[in-house]
């Protein structure tokens, strides 16, 4: 069993998994797994290596030799960037997010994932968010929660945040776009979309960020021990 506590974030989209992630994280001093971003930018590489949409062993091949950097810039932004380039815009995008949950499907993506992923496991502590963080990638996570929202409030949320983006997207549209893609995670036969027995699960629709923040530190506190002080 490793030492490094993780903390498994799992969930649909629009969940909140993302912001909570990245607050639980911040608060506790631990390195941060955004898997989707990598099922997103296997998708891209993908398209940008002119592979056909169905090739899997192409697109598994790409996930395997992923040159992906996650860094912040000046500003605090958060920047992707895919072979040096700045892909962050394209790997945030609707677009991206479908195409993602299609490559998600195949066991051999996944696969190729796999080990990458688990180096993310590093002192003093990993937050990881995803699909399959605590079903698949970190059995023995320390914590395990499963963040839900109503499919209503997870298309309005989403609406919101690209309009701040200023990017206009129709509402209905949009919801229809997130049915399926939950669907596709749901029922595909690898590592589906599941609160696993040991997760917490918690329902966001009438919580506000901080309060999912602060009920998933309350329980890293209880389960995780504080690291011991150097002894001099
Ligand atoms: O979380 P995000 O919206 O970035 O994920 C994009 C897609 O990647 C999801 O719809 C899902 O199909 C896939 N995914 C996955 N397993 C994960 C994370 C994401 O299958 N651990």
């Amino acid at each position: 069993m490793s030492t490094v506590p993780v903390i498994a974030i799992d969930g649909p989209s629009g969940s909140g998994k993302g912001t909570v992630s990245r607050r639980v994280a911040e608060a506790l001093g631990y390195h941060l797994l955004d898997s989707g971003a990598l099922y997103r930018l296997v998708a891209l590489a993908g398209e940008e290596a002119g592979l056909d949409p169905d090739d899997r062993d192409g697109h598994a091949a790409l996930a395997r030799s992923l040159a992906a950097v996650f860094t912040f810039d000046e500003q605090g932004n958060e920047r992707i960037l895919l072979e040096g380039n700045d892909v962050t815009g394209p790997v945030r995008s609707e677009r991206a997010g479908a195409a993602a949950s299609r490559v998600a499907a195949w066991p051999s993506v996944r696969q190729a994932l796999l080990e990458r992923q688990r180096a993310y496991r590093r002192l003093p502590g990993l937050v990881a968010d995803g699909r399959d963080m605590g079903s698949v990638v970190f059995t023995d996570a320390e914590l395990k929660v499963f963040l839900t929202a109503s499919s209503e409030e997870r298309a309005h949320r989403r609406h919101k945040q690209l309009k701040e983006k200023g990017l206009s997207v129709n509402l209905a549209a949009l919801s229809a776009e997130i049915d399926e893609r939950d669907r596709r995670d749901a029922s595909r036969e690898v590592a589906p979309l599941v609160a696993c027995e040991d997760a917490v699960t918690i329902d966001t629709t009438s919580l506000q960020v901080d309060s999912v923040v602060k009920k998933v530190l309350a329980l890293a506190r209880a389960r995780i021990p504080a690291p011991r002080a150097e002894e001099d």
